[in-house]
């Protein structure tokens, strides 16, 4: 199986209905655009499990024979550098995450924890999926889970604790406080919107996008497009959430604000910028691109975006974060 090099126009259908397979003729660009398309009208949590019972998709279906010949014979040294750069940022991301979840499922009402769960399973699988990469793909021979995480931390391009670490930190006050709607809507900013919503989705298409041009890596193109129409659930269910809450007690607006503030503060003060030329995506795209996903986002959510919030957006740049 090789990558298709050129865009294919597919429907929100196929990509709704694809199996694991089908996701090597469809772009990745596609599958980003088809998490913001939900987003008009967004499904109930129930409607959203649903989903998901029909999208999971198998990670050991997935056959890395080709992509450790491609690894070890076909990339440039440089090349190889920045997308495990990359993809170790997911990696640590996914993990994160799936480790972070459960405090927000707490506090949840019921038909949310039904969808929160299959919300876990799905980062679950994407860590495994990161995983399989690192060990038979990359060739880190480690052991456990644990191990192929440490080693993949020494290959991040900014391995200082940024937005991952303010997420534990939020979490950290969620559990002591697990159905305090503030702390609620404070977790669903960083993590549904800005981390899910903005940072992945402007950061996804770096490596499959370099995998479909080409043609190298089918088993990590095929599953990481999987997870990127994962993510259209995730995104879709936190921003209805905060719109949600945001409709019961209008204040709450200002706490997502002050989540945003406390976020982009910590993206301007740090200035180890990634590169993503190298895998022939222009920088200044990626940082346009982003801008775009979280005014996108704030407007989903239906609040108006303050003067002093959009002089720093315009600022911002790309920070790698798997969700
Ligand atoms: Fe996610
Ligand atoms: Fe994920």
């Amino acid at each position: 199986m090789q990558p298709q090099q050129s865009a294919v126009d597919v429907g929100d259908e196929q990509i709704s209905h694809s199996d694991l397979e089908g996701f090597s003729k469809i772009h990745i660009d596609e599958v980003i655009e088809y998490v913001n398309s939900g987003l008009r009208s967004i499904p109930p949590p129930l409607d959203l499990y649903r989903r998901y019972l029909r999208q999971r998709w198998d990670v050991y279906e997935l056959d890395f024979t080709q992509d450790r010949i491609d690894w070890a014979e076909r990339m440039t040294d440089d090349e190889l550098d920045v997308f495990q750069r990359v993809a170790s940022g997911f990696h640590h991301g996914e993990r994160n995450v799936e480790a972070e979840l459960p405090t927000f499922m707490m506090g949840a009402d019921e038909e949310d924890k039904v969808f929160i769960s299959s919300h876990l399973e799905d980062e679950a699988r994407h860590t495994v999926f990161f995983d399989r990469f690192f060990t038979e793909a990359v060739g880190l021979d480690e052991g456990s889970l644990m191990d192929v995480l440490d080693s993949s931390y020494e290959l991040r391009s900014n391995a200082g604790p940024g937005v991952t670490g303010l997420l534990s930190y939020v979490s950290d006050e969620l559990a002591k406080d697990p159905y305090n709607p503030r702390n609620r809507v404070r977790y669903a900013t960083i993590y549904h919107l800005f981390i899910e919503g903005v940072g992945a989705l402007s950061t996804m298409k770096i490596t499959p996008g370099y995998c479909r041009r080409r043609g190298f890596l089918p088993a990590y193109y095929k599953g990481f497009t999987a997870t990127c129409r994962d993510e259209a659930r995730h995104v879709q269910y936190g921003m209805g959430f905060l719109q949600d809450s945001i409709r019961k007690a209008p204040a709450l607006a200002e706490d997502v604000y002050e989540m945003l503030r406390t976020i982009l503060d910590m993206n301007s003060a740090n200035g180890n910028q990634a590169s993503f030329e190298v895998l022939g995506l222009n920088t200044e795209e990626v940082r346009r691109f982003n801008i775009v996903q979280l005014t996108r986002k704030l407007a989903d959510v239906g609040i108006p975006l303050p003067s002093d919030l959009q002089e720093v957006i315009n600022r911002m740049y790309p920070e790698v974060t798997g969700g």
